[in-house]
């Protein structure tokens, strides 16, 4: 059989298939390893070094056993070496055992005996490749079958749940430390006199057309009372301002115009002015807002008070 792969072929791909796996699993950030590390430009030195050593030793091995073969000896080895790669012994092997087929001569001894107007059939034995994988199909069924069905593992659907539970809690995590992002579950009321003034501005400038400029009320409803149609507290005002009231009723969502952060100030102003009862004011809409969070909260901060004692 001729050799495979010339050596002028070998030798560069196994030295670049090391190259490869080194660049690949040592992590040495943006710059290449072998420049990184002095250490791995040495060893891939000396690697190649050996590669040629190597060959160059086989190669003069080879050259002595060739003349210490008998003249029969040589023509055999010629006649091996000259055969294609498809003609060689080990191929025609390999077929043999993948395939078990049997020789165009031979196919007589598998006639089967019967004969349907004049089409006959050969008793062919199956073709081992075809078996395997047959038999690898049915092993990899029972493991699919006993990991999904039996323990449980999670599927595709499960996965993928996990993964956006996973990046819902990244996202919160992210929200927190974000200076400009917020969302309505991480708004916080403030009370900063000067943001509540940053607040008044954003306030007078883009919303007092409706809510009048001391938010008693116009077209958009009364923010200084106790009712709201939407909700109170700083979470639901947020929510109202970033996303707009009910369809149709003229509260736009303020998402493309007011930062997140802008939002927060202007909504801890609208908050600040609860029961300032300005002149005139719309007649309350909506329901008397209690906030459940900030009772259940005062609750669980104060565990230790004893709930029956009153009683
Ligand atoms: C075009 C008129 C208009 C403008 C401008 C406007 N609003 Fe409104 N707003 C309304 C209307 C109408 C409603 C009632 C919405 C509903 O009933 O769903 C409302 C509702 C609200 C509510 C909820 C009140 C409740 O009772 O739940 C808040 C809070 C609010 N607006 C804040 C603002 C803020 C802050 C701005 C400025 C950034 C603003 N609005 C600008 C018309 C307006």
């Amino acid at each position: 059989m001729k050799k495979l792969i010339p050596v002028y072929v070998r030798v560069p791909l196994i030295f670049f298939a090391v190259f490869g796996a080194m660049e690949y699993f040592i992590d040495s950030g943006d710059r290449p390893a072998f420049i990184k590390f002095p250490m791995v430009s040495l060893f891939l030195f000396v690697f190649l070094f050996l590669l040629i050593a190597i060959e160059v030793t086989i190669s003069a091995i080879d050259t002595i056993t060739y003349h210490l073969l008998t003249d029969e000896q040589k023509a055999k080895l010629e006649e091996a070496t000259s055969l294609s790669f498809g003609e060689s012994d080990w191929y025609k092997n390999i077929m043999k055992k993948l395939t078990k087929s049997t020789p165009i001569e031979k196919e007589g001894e598998l006639l089967l005996d019967h004969d349907y107007d004049g089409i006959r059939e050969l008793d062919n034995s199956l073709p081992p490749w075809w078996v395997y994988l047959f038999y690898a199909c049915i092993v990899f069924a029972v493991v699919y079958l006993v990991r999904f069905e039996i323990l449980g593992a999670p599927d595709q659907e499960m996965e993928l749940k996990n993964d956006i539970a996973q990046a819902k809690i990244e996202i919160a995590e992210y929200m927190k430390t974000a200076p400009d992002l917020m969302d309505e579950k991480t708004v916080t009321l403030l009370t900063d006199p000067a943001e509540l003034a940053i607040g008044k501005e954003i306030f007078t400038t883009n919303c007092a057309a409706c809510h009048r400029a001391d938010a008693g009320g116009q077209i958009g409803p009364n923010l200084t009372d106790e009712q709201w149609i939407l909700g109170g507290g700083i979470k639901n005002v947020f929510h109202t301002i970033m996303n707009g009231g009910r369809d149709g009723k003229g509260m736009i969502s303020w998402k493309g115009t007011l930062k997140p952060k802008e939002m927060q100030k202007v909504a801890s102003y609208i908050l600040s002015l609860k029961g300032s009862n300005p002149k005139d004011a719309k007649a309350p809409e909506g329901e008397i807002w209690v906030d459940d969070a900030a009772s259940k909260n005062e609750a669980s901060a104060a565990p230790a008070v004893d709930t029956t004692a009153a009683q």
